[in-house]
């Protein structure tokens, strides 16, 4: 007996995507073949290189851990939705301006995943950033400038949320002076 499709959507990168699927299929060919996000890399298809990292519901996931059913209604990034061109996402500007990378094959991965590591601890240590890469696969960088582009994603990332806190402190102080005056 045939198995029947199911609709699976998404929403990804801010937008919502849907599409019929094979029940069997893995969300990392959901989204490279079915919605056409090819950012995302496949390594070895059995949980091992990390390529395929990806962040779902907020939390980084390798995609090809999971079948696309089971990401029915999640809220997707892929590495597409980091940043622009002419808006670089701090760890893209870090890889870029570190050299975290050669071929690029594991990057869009390792990005994920270090997103993912430093949303769980801001200012890791080189000893954390290199437990925390223990899921992913590097063949050509031998991982130090991996390890220079995720410390100084941390350094941008620290400095653009103190910012951010010292705005939402004025404005409150703005906000309570209203409220006296
Ligand atoms: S393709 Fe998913 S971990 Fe390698
Ligand atoms: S840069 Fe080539 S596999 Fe990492």
């Amino acid at each position: 007996m045939a198995i029947e499709n199911r609709k699976v959507t998404v929403t990804v990168n801010g937008q919502e995507r849907s599409a019929e699927v094979e029940p069997r299929k893995l969300l990392v060919h959901y989204l490279r073949d079915d919605l056409g996000l090819t950012g995302t890399h496949i390594g070895c298809d059995t949980s091992q290189c990390g390529a395929c990292t990806i962040m779902v519901n907020g939390a980084a996931v390798k995609s090809c851990t999971m079948l696309a059913v089971q990401a029915d209604k999640s809220e997707l990034t892929t590495v597409e939705g980091l940043g622009t061109i002419d808006h670089l996402h701090p760890m893209q500007q870090s890889f870029w301006e570190e050299h975290g990378l050669q071929c690029g094959y594991c990057t869009p991965g390792v990005m994920m995943a270090m997103i993912g590591l430093l949303q769980e601890n801001p200012n890791p240590s080189e000893e954390e950033i290199r437990e925390g890469m223990e899921g992913v696969i590097c063949r050509c960088t031998g991982y130090q400038f991996i390890v220079s582009a995720v410390q100084k994603a941390a350094k941008i990332m620290a400095e653009a949320a103190a910012k951010d806190g010292e705005a939402v402190a004025a404005s409150q102080l703005v906000g309570e002076g209203t409220h006296r005056g």
